[in-house]
């Protein structure tokens, strides 16, 4: 039988690049880069098992290729600042290993990556113990670019963490931003006016991301409002556990998280089973997604709901293969069956190891083992 946590670990180390750059998927040719949303996650997990040096070669490849496209960075802070649009310049979701522009078209303008990259980044420093002030000057000004360049861009609609629905504002990438910026300052990178923007970040999710009771998948900038249909304006999406767990926009027991986490669990989470992004994926036949059980499981430690962690936990498990690799997501329970052979005449079949469902299934362990030690 195979340690998953131990075969977990080594799957991200083997595949870490001599750069620092964690390939999404090393098996899949779309996922040949390395996005800052997935390696921010990857580097958590890798700091959570002690494995700061992985996680700390990351930070420092994340570092260089943020500086190395700093002047794309600071000519959208510039349009930004004027109101305009931001054209063709801005950081991508995802780089080469090398930290180069990748050749494909790609839906590059997310924000959140970079936001958890600057969460993670303060949370590698603090379990290390390192003493904030004598960060390498070089991660100090990726850092104070990457705030300002969130403070600057967060009210432009950009695609979610699905790479989709670019149109619209999403509270968890919002609240990725929000996390980053307070996560500037917890590595000294303090600055006045990021705190002003996360606190406006913050009312602005609770304003207009909330429905019905709930926080909903996405937010439309104010002109399109009258054109959503209802189905867009109230869906929930799997993320939405990101706004507490971990970026903490909410704290987990917060009624309203809790109302939102209930939508997903009914909407998403199949009984016994895994977790689909949102009831209208398509995405090879909208699948049940090993990381957003790990997250789920995640937030459930966090809100003391221990039975259902263990649960999901279970359901990870049960899904790695005889040599404990897990993929992105599980085809048995298709929520859009006839969209699954279009995905893979395209792309072959579901990307498998997917290093973030590794990552997700380790900080559940951990946060598990964790708990069961107190
Ligand atoms: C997902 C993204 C992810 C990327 C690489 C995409 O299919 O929607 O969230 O970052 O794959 O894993």
């Amino acid at each position: 039988m195979v340690n998953l946590p131990q075969h977990s670990i080594r799957v991200i180390l083997t595949h870490q690049a001599p750069s620092g750059a964690y390939p999404a998927s090393p098996t899949f040719p779309t996922y040949h880069y390395s996005w800052f949303r997935d390696g921010a996650f990857i580097a958590y997990a890798m700091d959570v098992v002690g494995e700061h040096e992985s996680a700390r070669r990351f930070h420092d490849w994340v570092v260089r290729t943020i500086l190395r496209h700093r002047e794309q960075a600071e000519r959208a802070i510039r349009r930004a600042e004027r109101g305009r649009p931001l054209e063709e310049d801005y950081l991508h979701t995802r780089y080469t290993l090398d930290g180069e522009v990748g050749d494909e078209e790609w839906p590059n303008f997310q924000l959140d990556g970079l936001g958890t990259w600057l969460w993670a980044l303060a949370a590698h420093v603090r379990r290390r113990g390192d003493n904030p002030y004598t960060l390498p000057s070089s991660w100090r000004e990726a850092v104070k670019l990457t705030a300002r360049y969130l403070a600057a861009l967060w009210a432009y609609p950009c695609y979610d963490l699905w790479e989709e629905h670019p149109q619209y504002l999403h509270p968890y990438t919002l609240s990725a931003i929000y996390a980053g910026l307070q996560a500037a300052r917890a590595v000294g990178v303090f600055n006045l006016d990021g705190q002003a923007t996360a606190d406006e970040v913050h009312r602005f999710v609770l304003t207009h991301g909330v429905r019905d009771g709930h926080l909903v998948k996405q937010i439309c900038p104010p002109e399109q409002e009258a054109t959503l249909d209802d189905d867009l304006t109230t869906a929930v999406d799997a993320s939405l556990i990101g706004v507490s767990t971990p970026h903490r926009l909410l704290s987990p027991t917060d009624p309203l998280m809790q109302a939102t986490a209930a939508r997903i669990e009914a909407e998403l989470h199949c009984e016994g089973g895994g977790v689909h992004r949102y009831r209208a994926d398509t995405y090879y036949g909208g699948g049940e997604w090993v990381l957003l059980a790990g997250w789920l499981g995640w937030y459930y430690v966090e809100a003391g709901e221990r039975e259902r962690a263990q649960t999901l936990l279970r359901w990870i498990e049960a899904q790695a293969d005889p040599e404990g690799n897990l993929p992105e997501q599980v085809s048995t329970h298709l929520l859009a069956p006839a969209h699954y052979s279009e995905w893979e005449a395209r792309w072959g079949p579901v990307a498998k190891p997917l290093l973030w469902s590794h990552a997700m299934y380790l900080i559940l362990h951990r946060a598990l083992e964790r708990r069961e030690g107190h």
